[in-house]
């Protein structure tokens, strides 16, 4: 899969860019030459085309493309729940994506916030409660189904997995933060049910994550995900800063982001799969990621048409929040 027309590029524009910067042919040569030996020491070959197309292929649904239930589908059911889970699998997900987090005295835990308030009963960060705490919690206590899945608890991680074994489910498995733990909770995982390699993939938005869980493990299907203007723009598209200075520098900050992605990190991690914003991807965009081996899956994907769009004209799997009805992204 080496991109020969891509490298050329890559490695021209970075001599060119050097060069302009510093007037020295030497210096850039140098540069550029140090940027490409530590690319070929230091990135992960991808898994076998075959291993990630059984995570990213699962089988035919849906007209042949994955559907995932967005932190295990929280409109249909209370996020991140053993009954979201269930509840998937019920109304024919192939996959359920589920959000890593770690309890004070290390147990990972499923939770998408740092804290526990908008999902259930209690207050405060997870990372500052006892596992033991964190269970008295109503896990369903916020949502608009509570009375349907009343008495919900946080699951752990491993409880998530064995369910979602259960029902042959594939599991995304976002992480946020925290690379050293993640990995290595993970990789004890894979080794306790190694049909995770077949059947599951660990995805961030930091590619110091992604790299970490191959270093430690580099049999692991993994993704990067993104979405373009995520540092100077929130999800609705609005600005995060109002002064223009900084409006500046975190746009110029997510062009190279951008580029990055799409020409360095995604190589240098060996991903399958990138998992984008649903209104940056296009029949080109899918194209171009397919030239390199990479799948793109789209999130979070919540109305009839936009599913219809994604299953016969895009042909790619998709993150929503409900396998039900129509309803409101949730970010
Ligand atoms: C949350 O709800 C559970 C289950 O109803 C209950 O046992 C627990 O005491 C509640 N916790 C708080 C902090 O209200
Ligand atoms: C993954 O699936 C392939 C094909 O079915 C199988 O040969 C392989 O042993 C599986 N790997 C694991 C770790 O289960």
């Amino acid at each position: 899969m080496l991109q020969i027309g891509d490298e050329l590029m890559y490695f021209s524009s970075v001599f060119l860019l050097v060069m302009l910067g510093t007037r020295s042919a030497t210096g850039a040569s140098v540069f550029t030459l140090f940027l490409y030996v530590f690319m070929m020491m230091f990135r992960f070959p991808p898994v076998p085309a075959d291993q990630a197309s059984r995570v990213l292929r699962p089988r035919d649904s849906f007209g042949g493309v994955p559907v995932v239930a967005h932190r295990g589908g929280s409109h249909d059911a209370p996020e991140n729940t053993l009954a979201a889970i269930r509840e998937a699998s019920r109304n024919g997900a192939t996959g359920v994506e589920l959000d890593l987090s770690f309890t004070v005295d290390g147990v990972p835990v499923l939770m998408h916030d740092e804290t526990v308030d908008r999902t259930t009963n209690g207050s405060g960060p997870v990372s500052k409660l006892q596992f033991v705490q964190l269970r008295r919690l109503d896990a369903a206590a916020r949502h608009r189904l509570k009375d349907k899945f009343s008495a919900e608890k946080v699951p752990t991680l491993q409880e998530a997995v064995e369910e979602c074994i259960r029902h042959q489910l594939t599991i995304f498995f976002d992480v946020k933060d925290q690379p050293d733990k993640a990995a290595s909770a993970l990789h004890a995982l894979y080794k306790k049910f190694p049909g995770l390699y077949n059947s599951s993939i660990v995805s961030s938005f930091e590619p110091k994550v992604i790299y970490k869980m191959r270093q430690t493990d580099p049999k692991v299907v993994t993704a990067l995900t993104h979405r373009p203007w995520r540092l100077s723009r929130y999800e609705d598209g609005t600005p995060r800063t109002l002064s223009a200075l900084g409006q500046l520098w975190s746009a110029a900050l997510d062009v190279l982001l951008d580029w990055a992605h799409h020409h360095l990190l995604w190589k240098l991690c060996g991903i399958s799969a990138i998992l984008v914003q649903k209104d940056f991807i296009s029949l080109d965009y899918v194209q171009y990621w397919a030239e390199r081996g990479v799948e793109v899956v789209g999130w979070t994907v919540n109305t009839a048409v936009e599913k219809d769009y994604y299953q016969n004209l895009l042909k790619i799997g998709y993150i929503t929040d409900s396998l039900l009805e129509d309803c409101d992204p949730r970010y």
